[in-house]
């Protein structure tokens, strides 16, 4: 399944440029099937993940090729309304092709999402939205089959938290719907307005998209569109992270800070000094970080939750104790046992973890248990004395755009063994 190999102890320093967003990509891409036309999508990262949502876009009938720099989605001949539960299991977000499905052809046959262990994760949300767009929502042998062979009409769809996925989806449904939709407690993640942007370049009508309240007046058709899939702000973050956690410095391009100020204002308490540009983010760590009395994860724009392994992870080398607590996902702290090895000192209980910094950690050999978890194995491993592996680095590769290559680039000694058999993406 591929590790990485890490030799740590190199202050991290220079300049990366930022990848392109996963969480942007991955409805984008669904996206494209709600026109007959041509959708070319530039900026969009290499990943395992990636790769799934093309797996699915063409078995449902869409044509794919790059051209220059760009994915270019024709989605004219979409001939299939079931994503089998093979190509859903490789990843949670399989669940956003249920709105583009619905809405280009009428009916939706979807099996229960794969993705990171990282909590229950149903999709109750994302039924209830196309619901009330007037679907009819069944479970057969196993299968969730969602029909509205009239096609959808407009509703009010108030959400009882902020589901990224969920807001997504019903974006997605309501943009060929008959008459208006009102999104109520719409998550406001970037990533929100990334998607709106899209649509809207299609011929969608979109308003409100990144705020809680999202307006949709449904159009009889879109049309192809070309955009640029925007920076990955968490990649971003975990490259900062990895130049605080080993005391160095280190510039991130093409990031607007902005979307990061949570994450910002964590790493200047733990004492590193931050230069925001319009368009980059530099740090300079201090010799020794000092611990943040609570980091608590929060909905957009509170603290990412994505960013709550890495920044644990930078904690345990900080003097003092911290205290992070998750409220988005409920078992989100898998990956610390496997940060004790390294000699950390971290206690968690569920939702909540107590770390007390210690002075040095010690190369060790780990297994990473979910993306974001891995992630914060590696930059444990890029400051730990000696030489560690981080096994199952198919979770790291899922959403990290040749992680190895971008910290070999900032002077980590980091490589990516890949599985015999594996074929790079
Ligand atoms: C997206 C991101 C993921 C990020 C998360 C929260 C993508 C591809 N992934 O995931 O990286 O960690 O937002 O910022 O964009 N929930 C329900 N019922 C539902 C849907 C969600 O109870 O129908 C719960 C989930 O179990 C979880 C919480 O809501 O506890 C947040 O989930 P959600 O915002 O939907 O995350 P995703 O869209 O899966």
């Amino acid at each position: 399944m591929g590790c990485f190999h890490i030799t740590g102890g190199a202050a991290l320093g220079g300049d990366a440029l930022c990848q392109g967003s996963k969480n942007a990509s991955l409805p984008m891409l669904a996206a494209c099937i709600l026109t007959k036309g041509e959708t070319a999508l530039s900026h969009v990262p290499s990943l395992t993940d990636v790769e799934a949502a093309l797996h699915i876009l063409r078995y449902l009938g869409a044509k794919v090729r790059r051209e220059g720099g760009a994915l270019v989605v024709d989605a004219a001949g979409i001939g299939k309304n079931d994503v089998p539960g093979s190509l859903m299991r490789e990843m949670r977000s399989s669940v956003i092709f249920l709105g583009p499905l619905l809405a280009r052809t009428g009916r939706a046959v979807l099996s229960a999402p794969g993705g990171c262990e990282i909590g229950l994760r149903p999709i109750d949300l994302h039924l209830e939205a196309v619901a009330r767009l007037g679907a009819d929502v069944k479970t057969e042998g196993g299968k969730i089959v969602c029909t509205a062979p009239e096609g959808l009409t407009g509703a009010e769809i108030p959400l009882s938290f902020p589901s990224v996925g969920a807001t997504e989806n019903a974006m997605l449904a309501a943009v060929l719907a008959k008459g208006e939709t009102r999104i109520l407690n719409a998550a406001r993640e970037p990533e929100i307005a990334d998607l709106a942007a899209l649509l809207n370049a299609m011929g969608a009508r979109v308003r409100g998209a990144g705020e809680s309240e999202i307006y949709i007046t449904g159009v009889k058709a879109l049309s192809g569109a070309a955009v640029s899939v925007p920076p990955d702000r968490i990649a971003g973050a975990t490259l900062l992270i990895a130049g605080a956690i080993t005391k160095g410095r280190v510039c991130v391009k093409g990031l607007s800070p902005a979307q990061l100020v949570p994450v910002l204002d964590v790493l200047e308490r733990a004492g590193c000094e931050i230069q925001r540009g319009a368009n980059e983010i530099s740090l300079y760590a201090p010799e020794r970080l000092r611990s943040v009395r609570s980091v608590r994860t929060a909905p957009y724009p509170g603290f990412p939750t994505d960013a709550q392994p890495p920044i644990t992870a930078l904690l345990c080398t900080a003097r003092g104790v911290s205290v992070i607590m998750e409220t988005v996902f409920e078992s989100r702290f898998r990956y610390a046992g496997e940060l004790t090895r390294f000699g950390a000192s971290i206690r968690s209980d569920g939702r909540f973890a107590v770390v007390e910094g210690v002075p040095r950690l010690y190369g060790a050999d780990v297994a990473a248990p979910d993306l974001r978890g891995g992630a914060a194995l590696v930059l444990a491993a890029l400051c730990a004395e000696g030489e560690s592996t981080v096994a199952d680095a198919h979770h790291i590769d899922r959403g990290y755009e040749d992680l190895a290559g971008a910290l070999q680039a900032l002077g980590g000694n980091v490589r990516h063994c890949r599985a015999e058999g594996a074929t790079a993406i």
